[in-house]
C-alpha cells in the first residue's frame, strides 16, 4: 500500500483540516472505539454518524466485488471505506486531507490484511485519472 500527498489544503479548508487532523490525533483510544461499537456497531475509527447498517446497504447498492476499485473521498480513518473493502473484497483506496487520518486508516488496512491504498488530498484535487474506479463513496463529508 502506498500514500501519496497533494497540495495542502487553504484558508476556511485549512481550518477544517486542522480541526479534523486534531480529532485523529486525539482519539485513537479504546475508550473511543468502544463508544463506536455501542453507537455504530463496529469500529473502524468513524466520526460521523453512518452506521454498520448503513455501510450494509452501501455495499449492497455499489454492487462491487474482488477486481473491483472503490473511491472513499473524506474517509478520515476508513470509515466506511475499510468496511466496503472487507465485506465486497474491492480494493479501496481512502483519500482525505489530513495525513493523521488516512495513515491510521493504512494501519487498520494493513492490521487486518484489506486491499487498500491511501491518498493525502483535497476531494477537487483527487490525481487520478476518469474511470479509475468502479464505485465512490463519501460518508458525512459534507458537515
Ligand atoms: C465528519 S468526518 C467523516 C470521516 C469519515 N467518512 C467517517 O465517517 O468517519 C468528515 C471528513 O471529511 C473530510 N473533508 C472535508 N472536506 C474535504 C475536502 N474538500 N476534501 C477531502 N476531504 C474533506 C474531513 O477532513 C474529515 O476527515
Amino acid at each position: 500500500m502506498t500514500i501519496s500527498s497533494c497540495d495542502s489544503a487553504a484558508g476556511a479548508e485549512a481550518e477544517l483540516v486542522d480541526r479534523f487532523r486534531e480529532y485523529y490525533l486525539a482519539t485513537d483510544h479504546e475508550a473511543v472505539r468502544e463508544l463506536e461499537r455501542r453507537t455504530l456497531g463496529v469500529a473502524y475509527g468513524g466520526n460521523g454518524y453512518t452506521d454498520v447498517h448503513q455501510a450494509e446497504r452501501l455495499v449492497s447498492l455499489l454492487g462491487l466485488g474482488e477486481g473491483d476499485r472503490v473511491l472513499e473521498l473524506g474517509s478520515g480513518a476508513g470509515w466506511p471505506g475499510l468496511y466496503i473493502a472487507q465485506e465486497s473484497g474491492a480494493m479501496v483506496v481512502l483519500s482525505d486531507v489530513p495525513w493523521e487520518g488516512v495513515s491510521w486508516g493504512r494501519r487498520h488496512a494493513r492490521a487486518e490484511g484489506l486491499p487498500a491504498d491511501a491518498v493525502a488530498c483535497l476531494g477537487a484535487e483527487i490525481p487520478f485519472k476518469d474511470r479509475s474506479f468502479d464505485g465512490v463513496t463519501h460518508s458525512d463529508v459534507l458537515c
